[in-house]
């Protein structure tokens, strides 16, 4: 283990900045010094970084980065510890994946060492950097919020996504039934292959009367909506008697009009999160519910990686050009080598 007290670390490291708000090509790849771990944090060598939505808006200027935020650009990486800060019990050369508090796209990010994720070798970086938001998010919303259970019946919106692939995957991988919806009829056979039961495209098919239709008019237990919108008044239309929706974005709109008559007389419940701005202890104790349930799965395949593309860190560019497409399925992983 590194002697902090006596190491400043004069080494430099790219990291990815957007200096002025603006298109992917307002990127920039900057030499900056490699950072120090502080009390109760780790420096992770890394060897890939997931790209995520958000990103896209702090490129753009539109999301006010955190004022303690690192301004590097990414939130989740995967790679070899370095370096490790007092009080923590990981050792540099362990394998793991985390969260990060900005500071993703880079040779080197610093991570809470409680947020940490320790890999089997069975799982690669490319995979595990894409695990820590959507495994996190799916955990937390689908699993513990929402409350799925084996047999029931869940609806997930935006199924070819990163988080739609993962929590297919999870749902099936606990017995549950999936319903999703995907734009295209490609991304409904991409759903397919990975375990959805029952495929909409939500361009030409209303998905309250093809739920209806599949679960024999009861409709589903769970909703995972990442729409909101109009969709919220939809998705109470399509729950069957006691049914839960976890709301993790609003893509479609965050004012609506809905008929709360169902919300009553089926004793329904609506909840809504999002996961940058739960404390360090909540994500601590998400991070290490990942590692107990999800992480083994991976391990054993039952989950497959969400990665659909894979660019190195000087095409960061071209990534985000990609994600803001929208013809992409599953996640997007830069490759940090
Ligand atoms: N709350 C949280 O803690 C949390 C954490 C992580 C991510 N998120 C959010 O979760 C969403 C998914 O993230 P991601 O990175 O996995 O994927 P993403 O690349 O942001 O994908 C967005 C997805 O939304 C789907 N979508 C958009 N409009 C839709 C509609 N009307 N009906 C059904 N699906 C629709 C798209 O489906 P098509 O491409 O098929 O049109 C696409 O699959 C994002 O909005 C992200 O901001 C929330």
């Amino acid at each position: 283990m590194l002697d902090l007290e006596h190491w400043s670390d004069t080494r430099t490291m790219r990291a990815v900045r957007c200096l002025v708000p603006g298109g992917p090509e307002a990127m920039e790849i900057l030499r900056l010094p490699v950072p120090v771990p502080a009390a109760r944090q780790v420096l992770i060598k890394v060897h890939a970084a997931g790209v995520n939505r958000p990103d896209i808006s702090q490129r753009r200027g539109t999301y006010p980065v955190p004022p303690d935020a690192n301004p590097t650009l990414g939130l989740e990486v995967a790679g070899t510890v370095e370096a490790v800060g007092d009080g923590v019990a990981l050792k540099p050369g362990q394998r793991a994946c985390s969260l990060v508090h900005g500071g993703g796209y880079a040779d080197y990010a610093i991570a809470e060492a409680d947020q940490v994720i320790v890999l089997p070798e069975e799982i690669d970086f490319i995979t595990a950097a894409a695990l820590p938001e959507v495994a996190m998010t799916v955990e937390y919303n689908l699993v513990e919020r929402a409350a799925l259970k084996p047999s029931e019946w869940v609806l997930i919106h935006g199924g070819s996504s990163g988080i739609g692939s993962h929590a297919i995957q999870r749902a099936k991988a606990m017995g549950a039934n999936v319903a999703v919806t995907a734009g295209s009829d490609e991304k409904c056979a991409y759903c397919q292959t990975i375990g959805a039961d029952v495929t909409i495209n939500y361009r030409s098919v209303d998905f309250v009367e093809a739920i209806s239709e599949a679960t024999k008019g009861r409709g589903v237990d769970v909703v995972l909506d990442m729409v909101g919108g109009d969709y919220i008044d939809r998705n109470l239309k399509a729950m069957a008697p006691d049914g839960r929706c976890a709301i993790i974005s609003l893509q479609g709109g965050r004012k609506i009009t809905a008929d709360l008559e169902p919300l009553l007389r089926r004793r329904l419940t609506l909840v809504g999160s999002t996961l940058r701005p739960l404390s360090k202890a909540e994500k601590c104790r998400i991070a290490r519910l990942v590692s107990r349930d999800v992480l083994p799965l991976v391990a054993a395949k039952k989950i497959r990686s969400s990665v659909g593309t894979t660019f190195p860190l000087e095409q960061v560019a071209d990534a985000h050009r990609l994600l803001e497409s929208g013809v992409t399925v599953g996640k997007i992983v830069l490759s940090v080598v």
